[in-house]
């Protein structure tokens, strides 16, 4: 595991600037500053995006070092400011952090993870209130060490986003839930969950990845009914059975855990990132032309390929990847968000971007968060019709987009502001793109390699 270039070791408890200059490098450094990104729209898209591992797969890999005192190697990590983060948090705990990082022209990285020893089992307010995917430390925590605290993560800009759930769950599986001061602490008595059943009244792809990694390591068994069945479910099971877990009904809304004494190391590659494919397909719907996305899953994507497809986007699956073309002239569609299978809410605002221009009114209803609809304002000043009532907007195609000044709120909303971009006449600028560097890795250069006229601007 030793490569001449690029490698950087973070122990445990590193000096903040020493895991930051080490880990951050010069790309992910520029997403602390307030930069913009500049979009001339105008261009086809043609060519080829190579897609990502996935930042909701990843964020749930990497807390499953915990579980184990043996290294663990994930492969295809996204270079991402939200893995950085996480990688961080795990260092407060005792985990050491060894990235082989690939030359700067590649995507993927390989970080090799060690809890030899937890020496901490508490993330702090001010790590959980930046990165919510922080309280995904507790089910391991709890695993290994018997006992975790994480701070009580707020609301975010698209709901408020409660964690009542992962508590329901750990509480169903033996272990004692303590709320106090915007903490909340779970323990479990003699160290080791004895098991029990959840039956979760809501899906939660959250809470079924708490009481997933809490559960490989429980005294008995412990059944989790109404589980989310997202991919990256599956990819956590497959990583966890990799490490000597043993979980029935993977890919189903039934998993049975048998508890194991101690879990092994293990190699790992991420899975690719359907909602980075996703979105990147979008903006070719959009913007039209035809794009090969290179390590795209179909298998992972089917109610996104089925709705670009409606639309009128030519979507072919092949041999290691998905290519998409269209003429830029779509349909409109009527959608839903739901759990997996159903159409993804990491979606919504990027089909509502690529149908600003379709021939006809679009429907699109929000089911999942309470305030995902950010982007609706921002949308409205580049000329778009849209209409928002409770959890539905209506879309009206338009024939012309102006490019304005924007404001990205939060990641996917962002994404949607660029797709606008890229058929707006004139200048886009979106402002805080911090958002965007916490999900798409190097989107503008993806963008730039199949003829977009992007520019990321730094204001220092
Ligand atoms: C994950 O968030 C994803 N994040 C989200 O992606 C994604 O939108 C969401 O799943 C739904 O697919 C990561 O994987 C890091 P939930 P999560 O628990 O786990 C309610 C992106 O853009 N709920 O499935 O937080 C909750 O309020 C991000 O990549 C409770 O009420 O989502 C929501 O309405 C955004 N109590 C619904 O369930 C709980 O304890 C679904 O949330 C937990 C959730």
């Amino acid at each position: 595991m030793r490569s001449a270039r690029f490698m950087s070791i973070v122990g445990p408890r590193p000096a903040r600037h020493s895991w930051l200059g080490l880990a951050l490098g010069r790309a992910d450094v520029r997403s602390l500053n307030m930069d913009r990104i500049l979009i001339r729209g105008g261009n086809r898209l043609n060519g080829r995006i190579p897609i990502s591992g996935a930042k909701n797969s990843a964020l749930t890999l990497l807390p499953c070092a915990l579980l184990t005192d043996e290294p663990l190697t994930l492969r295809n990590l996204p270079r991402l400011a939200d893995v950085d983060s996480f990688g961080h948090l795990l260092n407060q705990l005792g985990c050491s952090t060894m990235i082989e990082g690939a030359r700067p022209e590649d995507f993927g990285r390989v970080m090799t993870l060690r809890a030899g020893k937890v020496t901490a089992t508490m993330a702090p307010y001010d790590i959980v209130r930046k990165m919510r995917a922080s309280i995904l430390v507790l089910g391991p925590l709890l695993a290994r060490a018997g006992e975790a605290t994480v701070s009580l993560p707020g609301g975010c800009a698209i709901g408020n986003r409660p964690i009542d759930l992962h508590l329901k769950a750990l509480e169903a599986f033996g272990a004692e839930i303590e709320t106090t001061a915007g903490y909340v602490t779970a323990r479990a008595k003699n160290g080791r969950l004895p098991g029990g059943t959840i039956v979760f009244p809501v899906v939660s792809v959250g809470a079924t990845e708490n009481a997933l990694m809490a559960a490989v390591r429980a005294k008995g068994t412990c059944i989790l009914e109404n589980a989310a069945r997202e991919p990256e479910i599956v990819d956590l099971c497959r990583l966890l059975v990799a490490m000597g877990a043993h979980i029935e009904g993977i890919g189903t809304e039934k998993l049975v855990v048998e508890g194991v004494e101690r879990l092994h190391g293990a190699t790992y590659a991420v899975m690719p990132d359907r909602i980075e494919a996703g979105s990147y397909a979008c903006a070719v719907g959009l913007a039209g032309g035809k794009v090969d996305l290179d390590g795209a899953c179909a298998d992972d994507m089917h109610a996104t390929l089925a709705a670009l497809r409606e639309a009128g986007v030519e979507v072919t699956e092949r041999q290691g990847g998905i290519t998409v073309a269209s003429d830029g002239k779509l349909n409109p569609l009527t959608l839903s968000t739901a759990p997996f299978p159903g159409f993804a809410t990491d979606m919504q605002a990027q089909f509502m971007a690529m149908l600003l221009r379709a021939n006809g009114a679009s429907v699109l209803t929000e089911t999942i968060f309470e305030n995902r609809y950010m982007h609706v304002p921002e949308l409205a000043r580049m000329g778009a019709d849209i209409q928002v009532k409770g959890r539905t907007a209506v879309v009206r195609g338009v024939q012309r987009l102006v490019g304005a000044p924007v404001m990205a709120t939060d990641l996917r909303a962002s994404m949607s502001l660029i797709i606008a971009g890229l058929v707006a006449e004139g200048e886009t600028q979106v402002a805080r793109v911090y958002h965007l560097d916490r999900g798409y890795e190097r989107l503008e250069e993806k963008f730039a390699a199949v003829g977009a006229d992007v520019e990321r601007v730094s204001d220092g």
